[in-house]
């Protein structure tokens, strides 16, 4: 048995809080009854419905996949795009935890847990996020310490970040440059480049939290252990 607003949030539909909301608001029902309890228990063989739909709670599976270029962070694309999805061979509904860009390749979490993804994805939660960006030009150290500290994007600034040269390649004049930053908004790393002037020529996340993609090849995706999805589920 467990408190129906977990699990509802359990099968992606909306966060625990959110879930409270629709409770008390009468959207819920258990076998046919609506319930207004936020304390109500259910289990496997109760039919849970939210807003007359039927809640599925299919067994949690959890993914990383390392996404190539050119592919498109969502479970379908109307242009015919490839999407992660298609790497992952399940029949379950699963879905990738937050956005890489199209041209970004590097590590995205996949699964059909949407209470783990609402943890992981909600914006108080700093989930480190490390990338290897290759950009134009020669990185200065003074922007680097600017970017690290915090510009503005958007009216709003960004947190504390880690932006660090590893390597300046003369013959093609660009910049290897470790990032490492905790929040996830769009476009972010190329933002804050684009902000002092760099142009971002390639990005790669090397590392999401305490995983990173160990002897993976583009396109090839590994299940989590048990072990790194208690990890993970930590972070709350
Ligand atoms: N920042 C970006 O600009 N793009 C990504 O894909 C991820 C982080």
């Amino acid at each position: 048995m467990e408190r129906l607003n977990k699990y509802i949030s359990k099968s992606g539909v909306c966060s625990r809080r959110k879930a409270d909301e629709l409770i008390m608001s009468g959207k819920v029902s258990v076998n046919g009854e609506v319930i207004r309890e936020l304390g109500t228990k259910v289990s496997g063989s109760d039919v849970v419905e939210v807003s007359g739909n039927v809640i599925k709670n299919e067994i949690k599976e959890y993914y990383l996949l390392y996404k190539p270029r050119e592919v498109i962070s969502a479970v379908s694309d109307d242009k015919g795009r490839r999407v992660v999805t298609d790497f992952i061979d399940t029949n379950s509904r699963i879905f990738p935890v937050g956005r890489l860009d199209y041209d970004t390749t590097g590590i995205i979490l996949l699964t059909n847990d949407g209470e783990l993804s609402n943890i992981l994805t909600h914006p108080s939660k700093d989930v480190e996020k490390e990338y290897l960006a290759k950009v134009r030009g020669f990185f200065k150290k003074e922007d680097a310490l600017v970017l690290s500290r915090g510009v503005v994007i958007d009216g709003v600034k960004t947190k504390r970040a880690v932006f660090k040269l590893e390597r300046y390649d003369k013959k093609s004049d660009a910049s290897y440059v470790k990032v490492v930053i905790s929040e996830g908004r769009n476009h972010q790393v190329k933002n804050m480049f684009s902000l002092l002037g760099y142009e971002t020529l390639k990005l790669k996340r090397e590392r999401y939290a305490f995983l990173t993609l160990g002897n993976l090849k583009s396109g090839e995706y590994r299940k989590l252990s048990l072990k790194e999805v208690k990890q993970l589920y930590s972070l709350r």
